[in-house]
Formats: C-alpha cells, structure tokens, sequence
C-alpha cells in the first residue's frame, strides 16, 4: 500500500483529511506535525490504533527528518497543511509565519524533490506535492468580481504575504526542478476540530459562555465560507486527477458577511440551547477593526469544477448546525486545546503583541546543513510549548535514555551571538545536551572513532528555537556548536559523569581539537 506524506495532519484541516484518508483505506498516511498550539493529538484520537497511521512529532524546517520519514515510508506523494495560519497572530509576531510558512515549505520542497528523484520511474509519474494555500494571497475583492486562477498576488497580512511567498517557491520547484507541484487556494473553512481562536468556532464558544461577542469594524467583510469535509473531498479529487504545475481554486459558493455569520450562529445556537434567557444576538459588540482587514473575497471555482467534477455539497445551513452541535458535544476538546495552547478567547492582532516579536532571522536557516548516520549519536526532537507569556520546553525524558546514559548531573550554559564552542570529543563522557532556546545553535559533529563503522561521517545541524532539540554523543564524537543567532542562547547538558571543574587534576576527559590534524573543522 502506498503512502501519503501529511504535514500540519494535526491540525484542523489536516486531521479532516488524514481522518477521510484513513476511512478510505487506500493509503497509509505519515503525519508530521510540530504540535504548535494550533494542532493537538485529540485531532486524531479516533483513529489513532489505525496501522496505517503514523505519527511524528517534527517541523517541515527539519529537512533532514523529513527525508528521513519519505525514506523509510517510501512516501509517494506529499500534501502540505503545516502552517502558521491566524491573520491575527501574525500582526503580533510576523517572524514565526516566516520561519513555518517561507522557510519551512522551502525545506520541504527541498527534502521532497531529493526524494523524487530517488523513486523509480512508475513512482515518479503518481508521485505528487500538494500545496494547500488560502484565496487570500489574491488580496482584496471590491463589492464585485472573484478570483480566478490567474488573478495576481496582492497579499495584504503578514499571514497571506507569508502563504503567497510559499505559493512561489512550490511553483519554482515545478519549473526549475520539475517537481510533480500543484496548488489549491481555498476560502474560509469551517467544521469540527478548528482551533477556538478563529471567527466561527469563538463565537459559538463565547455564546455558549454568555460572553459578548466581538465583530470586528461594521462587520461588512465578506468571506465564502466552504466546509472542511468539502474542501478535503477538492483536495482528494486534486491529488487523484490534477494536472501538474496547475493551481486550483476551491470555494463554497457561499459569500456571507461577518455579522451573517454571527447572527446564524447565534440563532442556531438559541434553537439547540432554549434554556438560554436572552437571545444570542444580544451578546453582539462591533469592535476596533483588524488592521489592515481585507474587504472581500470571493472565489471562482468553475476550474476544478470543469475538469475534476468537484462542487461543494455541505450547504452553510446544514454544515453550520451539524458544527454547532459538534462543539456543543465536543466542550471538553475545546477546553483542553485551549488549555495546552494557552489561549482564553482574548483578542489577539493588535500590533502591541509584537513587542515580544523576535524579527531575527539571523543566519539560521542556510544550506550548511549535512547528515550522515553516526553510531551512538541519537537527535531527539524536544517537546516545546510557548505562547506570549513565554515557553516550556521537556529538557529531558528518563524513558529515551539507557541506563548507562543517566545524567549524573545537568546544568545550563549561555553562549553569546557569534561564539563557538570549540570542537572536543570526550574520552569516557558521553553528553546530553538539549538546545532550546532562545537562540538557535549550529552543532557539528564528527565520528574520529578509528574503526567505527561511521568513522569520518558528519553531522551540521541546526537546533534551538527554530528547532528544539536534544543529541547524545558518545565519547569520540568531536562536537562543537556555535550561537548562530542575533541573541544569547541557552544549551541544557546533562553528561553521564561529574564535570571534574576547573583545575582538576586527574585524567583529562577532554580531548581539544582546534588543532589536530585533518580536522573537518573551520568553524567562523
Ligand atoms: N482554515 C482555513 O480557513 C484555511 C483556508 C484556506 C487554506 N488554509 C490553509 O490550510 C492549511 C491548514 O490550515 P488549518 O486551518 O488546518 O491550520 P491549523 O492552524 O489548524 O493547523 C496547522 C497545523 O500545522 C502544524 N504546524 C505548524 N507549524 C508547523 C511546522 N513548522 N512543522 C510541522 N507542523 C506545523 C500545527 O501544529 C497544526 O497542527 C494551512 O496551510 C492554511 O494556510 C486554511
């Protein structure tokens, strides 16, 4: 059976699809998915004893992982949901659109051509890159007139500037490198399992709460709204039939304005809840508008039509009351998620979150990066949880570690921008060490092990906060790292012996390389 490479398969869209893909029984689905706040396990609880669904927990700016899990699953196509995707938290912090939504989809595109060109020739003619992308890189409609499939860019958020940019590199990759690419751009979603920050599942919440309920400006932006199972139907038919190179277009026919939304909801929420005194509507507060909120937009879609046979078929007014109950019946999946993401249903999108916006991009993301197998050298992605207030991040589990490996103590050091820490392997040590933030870290690695099987394999890997990451490196593995970032940067080590401190005087663990001989080492 073949496989699916599913990025973002933990979000909302995402798990949509991967649970579709699943009941369809035809493909095994790899899903790679960095649990941002937006994406949650509970997405896929029903299906997770499925065999044919496997999980991992990674970032598509990870590209040697991504190869790595194409390899071993003998992926023979890839769809692409894995995103930063809420116009508002990118007015607040446009750096972390940049780093998924540009950087990661060009590592992806990276890992995923190298794996192409690795298939044989029948692999080679199925194999496809679905890139799936938002109508809003086309900018803003007037009251008239849709987007076609040759409507130019005119991205106006952070977030759609970020979607547009990717959407370019996806269409280079088919015509410099002939990677098999096609892209949908499809309006606004909705259904089960969407994160309660966005406009339809928070206002069914803050109804629900007796909260009032915000609509931004005079609630005349107009959106056309699709249901999620309608658009993983479109993304299917896509991957099935498109033609390759093609972008496709895929919208509900349904155009409705803020405040329509708003006041369906709160009357369907007022027919399923009678035991609510006052009418919903009366919770409605018009309030500061979006920055640079987009007017409308519609969507032609009579191409996938035309030649895929794909219409939606959910009517808002069905869709909207099956969505209602679902969250209705699914309080306690919203409250966890929002729990894990440290979101309460408060406003975000005003330009004063940014003050916590890191806008470094520094020279983490280069093409230095290389990996060879190093026996004993083990990466282990770390789980990391952050949101405005700050992070969190698991420095070390006692289960990933053999018995041998046991810390025998741990402690943090700071590396300031620019500096190296010099290549040095260790005699009998073996060292843990988890890059986490803040600050990104370039490690080097290098088997001198004379007679090991991986003798003179490197590894160059970026790991901190674009990355969070821990290795294990046995003795004779020459290590060295370097703060590649505008900022100070953190690395937790926990060895498996006691740091002897300065001025010991016993054997020597440590053995220097800045100067031996035939060192793969120039590190700047
Ligand atoms: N929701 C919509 O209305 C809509 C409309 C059109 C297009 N889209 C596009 O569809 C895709 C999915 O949207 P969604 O609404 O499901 O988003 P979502 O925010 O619900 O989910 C995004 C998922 O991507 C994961 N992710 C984020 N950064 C990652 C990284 N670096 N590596 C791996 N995974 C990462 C998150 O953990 C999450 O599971 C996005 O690309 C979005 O631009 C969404």
């Amino acid at each position: 059976m073949r496989s699916i490479f599913v990025t973002g398969g933990s979000g909302f869209i995402g798990s949509q699809f991967v649970r579709q893909t699943i009941a369809a029984n035809r493909l095994n689905v790899v899903v790679l998915d960095a649990l941002t706040y937006a994406g949650s396990r509970a997405n896929l609880a029903e299906i997770a004893d499925s065999e044919r669904l496997h999980f991992y927990q990674g970032s598509i700016t990870d590209r040697h992982l991504v190869a790595r899990l194409l390899a071993e699953h003998h992926c023979t196509s890839v769809i692409n949901f894995a995103a930063e995707t809420h116009v508002d938290r990118s007015i607040g912090r446009p750096g972390d659109f940049v780093r998924t939504n540009v950087m990661g989809t060009f590592e992806l595109l990276e890992a995923s051509l190298r794996h192409f060109e690795s298939l044989d020739a029948s692999d080679k003619a199925s194999f496809r890159f679905l890139h799936v992308s938002t109508d809003e890189v086309y900018g803003q409609l007037g009251a008239t007139g849709y987007f076609t499939e040759e409507t130019s860019y005119a991205p106006s958020s952070p977030y759609s500037a970020s979607k547009a940019s990717s959407d370019h590199f996806v269409r280079a990759y088919f015509h410099t490198y002939g990677l098999p690419t096609v892209i949908t751009n499809c309006s606004n979603n909705y259904g089960p399992f969407q994160f309660p920050e966005k406009l339809i599942p928070l206002i069914i919440r803050k109804a629900l709460n007796r909260e009032p309920l915000p609509v931004y400006g005079n609630g005349t932006n107009v959106r056309d709204w699709l249901h999620v199972e309608d658009h993983c139907r479109a993304l299917q038919a896509v991957l099935d039939n498109g033609r390759v190179g093609e972008t496709y277009n895929i919208g509900g026919d349904c155009e409705l304005s803020n405040i329509e939304v708003v006041t369906r909801i709160c009357s369907v929420v007022d027919q399923l809840c009678p035991q609510l005194k006052h009418p919903s509507s009366s919770l409605i507060r018009y309030v500061t508008d979006r920055p640079g909120h987009d007017f409308r937009y519609g969507i032609d879609h009579s191409k996938i039509t035309r030649e895929l046979g794909w219409k939606p078929q959910i009517t808002f007014e069905s869709g909207i009351a099956k969505t209602i109950r679902w969250y209705l019946s699914h309080m306690e999946w919203a409250s966890e998620v929002m729990r894990a993401g440290s979101y309460s249903l408060e406003r975000l999108g005003l330009r004063s979150d940014a003050s916590a916006e890191s806008t470094d991009l520094g020279d983490r993301h280069t093409e230095e990066d290389l990996y060879q197998d190093i026996e004993g050298v083990s990466i282990i992605p770390r789980n990391f949880y952050k949101d405005k207030r700050g992070w969190l991040i698991e420095l070390f589990r006692n289960d990933e570690l053999d018995s041998s490996l046991q810390p025998q103590m741990a402690y943090l050091s700071e590396t300031s921008p620019g500096v190296t820490r010099g290549p040095h392997e260790h005699v009998d040590q073996t060292d843990y060490f988890a890059f986490i933030g803040p600050g990104d870290f370039r490690l080097y690695l290098w088997d001198a092990r004379p007679g090991s099987p991986t003798e003179g394999n490197r590894i160059v890997r970026l790991m901190g906060e674009s990355n969070p990451a821990a290795v294990i490196i046995p003795p004779g593995v020459v290590h060295a790292y370097k703060n590649v970032s505008m900022k100070p940067g953190h690395v937790f080590n926990a060895p498996n012996q006691l740091f002897a401190g300065y001025g010991k005087t016993g054997s020597v663990d440590e053995i220097r390389h800045e100067d031996v001989e035939n060192s793969p080492y120039i590190v700047l």
